[in-house]
């Protein structure tokens, strides 16, 4: 299914103290679209995530989940509404058990046998996990619990931070067909990455942020992907 704009945000600045991150972030996702929010570190990819779940204020400008405004609306209250965030790092607890994880999720409405039998449909592997200790599986699976931990909650709307970091591209591409399998069920997906190649296989639009602000939104295409190497290498001198 594809619809209208699930996550609208609109002339967004945000800040730490002194330090302005966001400069006038417009961004649309609509249901069932996959957009990819791309760009060189520090250029303010993680701060749209976290101004769009209500980890972080906005200064200015809005945020709008299906339609309705909610800047400034705290996480549990964006929870609800549907709007979930798999962190960068994967926010995952190390020291709990897989379903335990997984039971923390039920801070949004959902009771823990939904929880897991949600996450087991969607990920068979974890099924077999669930005693063991999150911090024990692989990369690839505790991405894949935080993913599970993510669409626990039946999200609207999903964000990723940096979902490839660490893995191998094998396992990059597997947990990229799941991203694709959950948006052609209806969710808007917003995804953060620094290395571009996989995500612009899959999304239907690339943003490109530098300082604070969205340079380019556009289909993706090699041109894009030529663009973003030259941009990296720049923003290393
Ligand atoms: N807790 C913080 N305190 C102060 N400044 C911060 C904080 N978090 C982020 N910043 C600054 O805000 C800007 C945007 O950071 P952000 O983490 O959103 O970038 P990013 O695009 O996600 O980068 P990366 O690709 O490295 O993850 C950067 O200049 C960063 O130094
Ligand atoms: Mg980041």
């Amino acid at each position: 299914m594809t619809g209208g704009s699930l996550l609208e945000l609109s002339g967004v600045h945000a800040s730490y103290g002194r330090i302005s991150a966001l400069r006038g972030v417009d961004l649309t996702v609509a249901a069932g679209r996959i957009a990819a929010l791309l760009g060189p570190n520090g250029a303010g990819k993680t701060t749209t995530l976290n101004v769009a779940a209500g980890l972080h204020p906005a200064d200015r400008g809005e945020v709008r989940v299906g339609g309705r405004a909610l800047t400034g609306a705290d996480p549990v209250e964006l929870a609800r509404r549907g709007v979930c965030l798999v962190p960068e790092g994967r926010g995952i607890f190390p020291n709990l058990t897989v379903r335990e994880n997984l039971w923390m999720m039920t801070f949004a409405g959902v009771s823990r046998a939904a929880v897991e039998e949600i996450a087991y449909a969607r990920f068979p592997k974890l099924a077999g996990r669930r005693r063991q200790t999150a911090g024990t599986m692989s990369g690839g699976e505790q991405q894949m619990l935080s993913l599970a931990r993510g669409l626990a909650t039946d999200p609207a709307v999903l964000l990723i931070d940096e979902l490839s970091m660490g893995l191998a591209p094998l396992v990059v591409a597997e947990l990229y067909g799941l991203v694709v399998e959950i948006a052609r069920t209806g969710v808007a997906v917003l995804v953060v990455e620094q290395f571009a190649s996989t995500v612009l296989e899959i999304c239907d639009l690339a943003a490109v942020m530098v300082n604070g602000r969205i340079e380019r939104a556009e289909a993706p295409s090699d041109g894009l992907l030529a663009d973003l190497s030259a941009l990296y290498l720049g923003s290393a001198t």
